[in-house]
């Protein structure tokens, strides 16, 4: 793959702008604000392409709140395909017995890295669990999962931007697009 200097060049359409995802990242920081008033949160944010939703979203909480972090590769897939085989590079760095717990992804697509970290934190007796998403690609979902606060529904489209990569590049675009065919081929 071969992306231009210029990152704005390989994308052919903006899905979701700058000031959209600005709007949609308060409404939902205020919806759990009020969802979990009264009790204190534990973020938990996959790395690395949560990383700027996680960065945005935590400022719009307005609860005492803990973060965490994890990093999981999904490995036997293609580049623009998840296996479903989860490995966990990075595990917690503290115990969530008795936390309330948010996941926040940047994407469900198949949905089978969500399922399995679900599972995954599940057995660490959180007093709950709920999950907050960025993007939803219901189109391509394998595996039925209750996604408790969604940003946006997407179409079936490989996107990029604001946290999301190709080949690792991309991820500092501050919209989330769509790449032309072009920087997928070459
Ligand atoms: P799932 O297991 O198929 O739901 O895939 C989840 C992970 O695949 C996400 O956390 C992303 O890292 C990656 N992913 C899925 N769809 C896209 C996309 O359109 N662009 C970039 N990464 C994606």
């Amino acid at each position: 793959m071969k992306h231009s200097q210029d990152l704005n060049e390989d994308v052919g359409e903006i899905l979701l702008s700058e000031d959209q995802i600005r709007i949609k990242v308060v409404e939902l920081g205020k919806r759990i604000s009020a969802d979990y008033a009264g009790r204190e949160l534990t973020l938990v944010s996959v790395l690395k392409g949560s990383l700027p939703f996680m960065a945005d979203l935590m400022r719009q909480i307005d609860l005492p709140l803990r973060i965490d972090l994890m990093e999981v590769s999904s490995y036997g897939g293609t580049a623009t395909e998840s296996s479903g085989l989860v490995r966990i590079l990075k595990d917690l760095s503290a115990p969530i017995d008795d936390r309330d717990v948010l996941l926040v992804e940047d994407i469900i697509d198949t949905g089978l890295t969500l399922n399995y970290l679900i599972r995954y934190l599940r057995g660490k007796n959180p007093r709950s669990i709920k999950v907050c998403a960025l993007l939803d690609k219901p189109a391509r979902r394998l595996v039925e999962i209750p996604i408790d606060y969604v940003g946006f529904e997407i179409p079936d489209a490989f996107v990029v931007g604001y946290g999301l990569d190709f080949g690792e590049v991309y991820r500092n675009l501050r919209f989330v697009g769509v790449l032309r065919p072009e920087a997928y081929e070459s």
